[in-house]
């Protein structure tokens, strides 16, 4: 029997089915997550460990575990909580969870597109500031998307879903990708492949999906910010520190940028105090996979990667 550690709370039926299989299944039932120093004592003889990207998984988390360790499955299809080369030197296989958060995700960057341009979240701060307000020819004008291009940084598959979305908009689409995408999908998204400082200068909407890496560590600072269009919006739900918050802010205040759309953030779950005040910013809490369904499909095969090791079959979703 293997003990399989998850180190915190995931939907039911992902537990039920590492249980179902008979191993010796460690969960966590609170919503909080876990301590650091608690995580590393209760990690300790796991065969697997089931992680969330809350928790980092370094040399010292490897370790605490033991050199039985066999996996760390992250529920999350971003693994840059987990240092991959320390698994490596240890014999362990990391797995994540892509392809089943895509469509939720993509509605995510939609959504935000919406609220930023036609500035949603501001009225619904008027209504319920108890203000008075009247319907009138020039009151809270946004922009329109029908027409206007979207620049989408990182044409994997969260990315071309957004720009399926962004088509059925209106919207025209170039990107920003390793390379060019499959001649058959540039085809049907009639989508123009950019460098990007020129996707950048021709967009009016940036919206960024690309995994954050070292070589992605503030990819938009203050040089990009200021090369795109004063009237652009940048939308990001990839992860936070792939935008310099801070230049960000900047941007915004010196009127470079029209607007933008978060649902992450550089020092997560902190926000730059900067944004927290403007009304030409979106800001929400990391919600991009956050339906019952996705988080139970994201569980799910993170279970079914767990399993699959402990079979001694090849995992669903390793990590390359
Ligand atoms: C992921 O899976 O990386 C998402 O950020 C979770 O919402």
């Amino acid at each position: 029997m293997a003990r399989i550690v998850l180190t915190g709370k995931v939907p039911q039926p992902a537990v039920d089915l590492l249980r179902g299989a008979d191993h010796d299944v460690q969960a966590w039932d609170h919503d909080h997550t876990v301590e650091r120093d608690e995580l590393l004592q209760r990690v300790q003889g796991a065969d697997v460990l089931v992680t969330l990207l809350t928790e980092r998984v370094d040399g010292e988390l490897l370790d605490a575990a033991g050199s039985q360790l066999r996996a760390v499955c992250n529920v999350a299809v971003g693994y840059n909580n987990i240092d991959v080369p320390a698994c490596r030197q240890r014999g362990v296989i990391a797995t994540n969870t892509p392809g089943v958060l895509t469509e939720a995700t993509a509605d995510i960057a939609m959504a935000l597109i919406l609220m930023t341009t036609r500035r949603l979240a501001e009225g619904e701060r008027l209504i319920r500031s108890g203000q008075p307000w009247q319907w009138g020819m020039f009151m809270m004008l946004g922009t329109s998307i029908q027409g206007a291009r979207l620049g989408v940084v990182g044409m994997g598959p969260i990315g071309t879903a957004l720009a399926r979305r962004a088509r059925a908009f209106g919207m025209t689409i170039g990107y920003t990708n390793r390379g060019p995408i499959d001649p058959a999908l540039a085809a049907e998204l009639d989508a123009e492949f950019l460098q990007q400082d020129e996707l950048l200068a021709t967009s009016d909407v940036v919206s960024l999906h690309c995994p954050y890496t070292p070589d992605t560590h503030h990819l938009i600072g203050a040089a990009e910010l200021s090369s795109m269009r004063n009237t652009a919006f940048l939308i990001n739900t990839a992860r936070g520190p792939v935008v310099d918050e801070a230049a960000l802010v900047a941007a915004l205040e010196g009127g470079q940028l029209a607007g933008a759309g978060l649902d992450v953030f550089e020092n997560e779950p902190q926000v730059h105090p900067g944004l927290l005040g403007r009304d030409d910013v979106v800001l929400i809490p990391h919600l991009g996979s956050a339906t019952v369904q996705t988080r139970t499909a994201m569980a799910t095969l993170a279970a079914r990667n767990a399993l699959a090791v402990l079979a001694g079959q090849d995992p669903v979703t390793p990590i390359s």
